[in-house]
């Protein structure tokens, strides 16, 4: 059975990477769900795509980190998304843990691009301990120095190392990193049979984004992946 991500939690039914997008995601029956992580200027961790808010709320500007975790809290990312949702603010990372039940997978994106959060690794880890939550967790990122900070910190902790652009050959790249990866996440568009044969060959899982479209779900399905990030309730949910 694929483990599929909900990707930002259900996006397409409340502000991405919010509590109420979470739970709707947990409500659709999702195994598990992803989420990306940033730094505010005190040292929260803060749950967003973006490195800044005006995607959300176009009265703010400047970037996460320069704003303290008090500001942010108070910053409405809600209503650019509906008025249903006036208010919500961008969670703390302890703020999601707190409503997720620890049979829920996660997938953790450190999003180091393009700004660099020094000491994010450590504070991440820090929240997974504190909260028990090194299990059934996946830390990913495009930034796969970052990835082995995360692994010079707690070498147990599992690895997804996340492509965005083709590469000649992924599955080496990996496997010369020094890093222990568990799980390969591609950019679907270009993820065909060769590239989830040669994955599994070297030991990895394969976990491509963004998977939206029903047939092409299927056809990644077929070629043997071990799950996807999708947008779409009929695929995370399945
Ligand atoms: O982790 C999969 C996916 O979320 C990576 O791309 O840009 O949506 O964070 P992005
Ligand atoms: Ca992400």
């Amino acid at each position: 059975m694929p483990l599929n991500f909900a990707h930002r939690g259900s996006l397409t039914e409340a502000p991405e990477n919010t509590l109420p997008a979470f739970q709707k995601a947990i409500e659709h029956g999702a195994k598990a769900i992803e989420l990306d992580v940033q730094l505010t200027k005190d040292n929260h961790l803060v749950v967003s795509h973006d490195h800044k808010f005006t995607r959300f709320n176009k009265n703010v500007t400047g970037l996460i980190k320069d704003y303290t975790w008090d500001e942010v809290r108070q910053i409405d990312v809600g209503s650019a998304f509906s008025e249903e949702f006036a208010g919500t603010n961008l969670p703390t990372l302890e703020d999601v843990l707190d409503i997720c039940p620890h049979h829920l997978f996660l997938n953790i994106e450190i999003k180091n691009i393009p700004v660099i959060y020094d000491g994010i690794e450590q504070r991440l880890l820090d929240t997974l301990s504190h909260y028990n939550r090194t299990e059934n967790v996946i830390v990913s990122s495009f930034d796969h120095v970052a990835l082995k900070n995360v692994q010079n910190i707690n070498p147990d902790i599992d690895l997804g190392m996340l492509f965005y652009y083709r590469m000649l050959n992924p599955w080496d790249y990996a496997a010369n990193s020094g890093l222990a990866i568990r799980s390969l996440h591609p950019n679907q568009v270009y993820v065909n049979q060769t590239f989830v044969q040669e994955s599994k060959r070297h030991g990895y899982e394969v976990y491509p984004f963004t998977v939206n479209d029903v047939n092409r779900y299927a056809e990644l399905v077929d070629f043997g992946v071990d799950g996807v990030f999708s947008n779409e309730p009929g695929v995370f949910g399945s």
